[in-house]
């Protein structure tokens, strides 16, 4: 979908649909909203006073304009009321208005877009949001129906500005908020892919790809290299599949010399059966998921590259299918790390936590100022948070990185909770016969053994763990969340790096 900014002539717009979106209350429609109720001779009044439309959070209605403007129909939706405004309420609202116009047919639109004094949120964030919720709503995955195709599609929308000052700012925040919306949508449909279309080499690809586009440095380790760093423990989980693994290197060196590393890890399995562990056959399709950190950290790259910020940021992203086969690893084999440590495996389902631990040993080189790992960690964490939140650990160094971590996520709507990580919990990961095991005591704390597993492969540097099992997948459809692949990441991590330059 194009984004277009324009100062003024909402009566000019021919266009399939104009949306305005309105605010609760009984305050007469002022600026976009009285000119468009005054060509239509009072009729977005009439509906206010009827009660139809009170403009509450939602609420949608549609009033058709024959000829009156150039703009066929437009499209009411409601904001709620000013104070209470939120950033997510604005993506969500401009979402649904452009699901709405999908559904109805209006593939160009036309919104106008100007800062209201009640509201806490600036012009440019508004435009921001607005565009990014209206990209993340039209995503959608069809590639693989070849039949009863609803082709129809929304193709533009131009955002109209009171002025040209405001048209600026405008069109700054609309194209970040594009941006954003796109990576994540790309992220997605890494996801979405199913394994026999998404395997390790294809992702790596996918990578490749994507960094000549966005002028990004990519580099894909194979097998062999991977052998040399003496990565065992991806090497053990890969040792299962016909599929070799890969580990993907992006960068961004858009900082200057000497400004320190941000560093992005996510795990890449491409597939997940649990390998001997194997996992029951009931949901087992929806492991395809289970790159869905990688997808983050790549979307998240594509992002920060597009915007050119001005930041050192790093993607590592061990890929791997965990497989069943003769050569597979067995429960109680113990595997060597690049870092030098032993982990003994327990259950070779627990795969996640062993590939990430050599990315995050391999991680270290970087010497980064922050690293965080995206990771479908666990089924304790939909236990635990459901599909509301992420799960957020770190180490003591890390404490400022998860503040930072936990701004970003109300931003974004991509809210990050924490749990502890008390050095009580790294007995749980404790071995009999190597350094550490990959499962903790059972049932307990199943989300916190995981990082504290990972913990012991992070050397010395700002460390944040996020288990994003419960985030990346969605079950049904939301106001700007299509079922599958959510992109869940791509929008936290980028504003994470946004905000670290804007404090620098
Ligand atoms: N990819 C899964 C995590 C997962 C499981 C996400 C179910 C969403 C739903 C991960 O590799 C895994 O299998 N984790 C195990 C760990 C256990 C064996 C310690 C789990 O959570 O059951
Ligand atoms: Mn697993
Ligand atoms: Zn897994």
């Amino acid at each position: 979908m194009e984004v277009t900014v324009k100062a003024g002539g909402i009566d000019k717009e021919s266009v399939d649909a104009m949306v305005l979106m309105l605010y609760e209350g009984d305050a007469a429609p002022q600026g976009a909203a009285a000119m468009i109720d005054k060509a239509l001779d009072g009729a977005v009044t009439a509906l206010r006073q009827e009660g139809e439309f009170t403009g509450k959070p939602k609420q949608q209605s549609i009033l058709h304009t024959q000829g009156r403007l150039k703009a066929k129909k437009v499209l009411l939706i409601g904001l709620g009321k000013p104070t209470q405004l939120t950033l997510e309420g604005l993506r969500q609202a401009a979402g649904s208005a452009v699901h709405y116009a999908r559904g109805l047919g209006a593939s160009t639109l036309a919104a106008p877009l100007e800062g209201a004094e009640q509201a806490p949120i600036g012009l440019s964030e508004t435009a921001q949001a607005v565009a990014e919720g209206m990209v993340l709503a039209l995503y959608r995955f069809d590639k693989f129906k070849t039949e009863e195709n609803d082709r129809r599609d929304v193709t533009s929308v131009t955002l109209i500005a009171n002025n040209r000052e405001q048209a600026k700012v405008v069109q700054q925040g609309a194209e970040v908020g594009r941006i954003l919306g796109e990576s994540a949508n790309f992220a997605r449909s890494l996801i979405n892919h199913p394994s026999n279309e998404m395997t390790p080499t294809i992702l790596a690809e996918q990578a490749h790809q994507m960094a000549k586009d966005c002028h990004l440095k990519c580099e894909v380790l194979d097998r062999k290299d991977i052998e040399k760093l003496g990565m065992g423990l991806l090497l053990g989980v890969a040792q299962g599949s016909e599929e070799p693994p890969k580990f993907i290197i992006l960068e961004h060196r858009g900082g200057k010399r000497g400004q320190g590393n941000l560093v992005f890890v996510g795990k890449g399995i491409t597939f997940d059966s649990g390998g001997i562990s194997i996992k029951p056959a009931d949901g087992m399709e929806r492991m395809k998921y289970d790159m869905s950190g990688g997808a983050a950290v790549m979307g998240a790259l594509r992002a920060t590259a597009l915007l050119k910020v001005p930041q050192n940021v790093m993607g590592l992203i061990p890929a791997t299918e965990n497989l069943p086969s003769g050569k597979a690893t067995k429960p109680g084999d113990v595997h060597r790390a690049m870092n030098g440590k032993t982990a003994e495996i327990i259950n070779t389902d627990a795969e996640g936590r062993l590939i990430l631990g050599d990315a995050l040993a391999y991680a270290a080189r970087y010497k980064p100022v922050a690293c965080v790992d995206l990771a479908t960690l666990t089924g304790a964490c939909v236990v635990a948070l459901g599909h509301e939140a992420i799960g957020m650990m770190g180490n003591a160094q890390g404490e400022e990185l998860m503040d930072r971590l936990r701004q970003a996520g109300i931003r974004t709507g991509e809210r990050v909770w924490q749990l502890p990580l008390w050095d009580e919990y790294l007995e749980h990961v404790k071995s009999d016969v190597a350094d550490v095991k990959n499962v903790g005591m059972g049932r307990a704390a199943g989300t916190i053994a995981g990082a504290a597993f990972l913990v012991k492969f992070v050397d010395g540097y700002p460390w944040v763990h996020l288990d994003i099992a419960g985030t990346a997948w969605a079950d049904r459809e939301q106001p700007y969340k299509p079922k599958g692949g959510t992109g869940v990441g791509v929008r936290l991590l980028t504003q994470m790096v946004l905000d670290w330059n804007a404090q620098q």
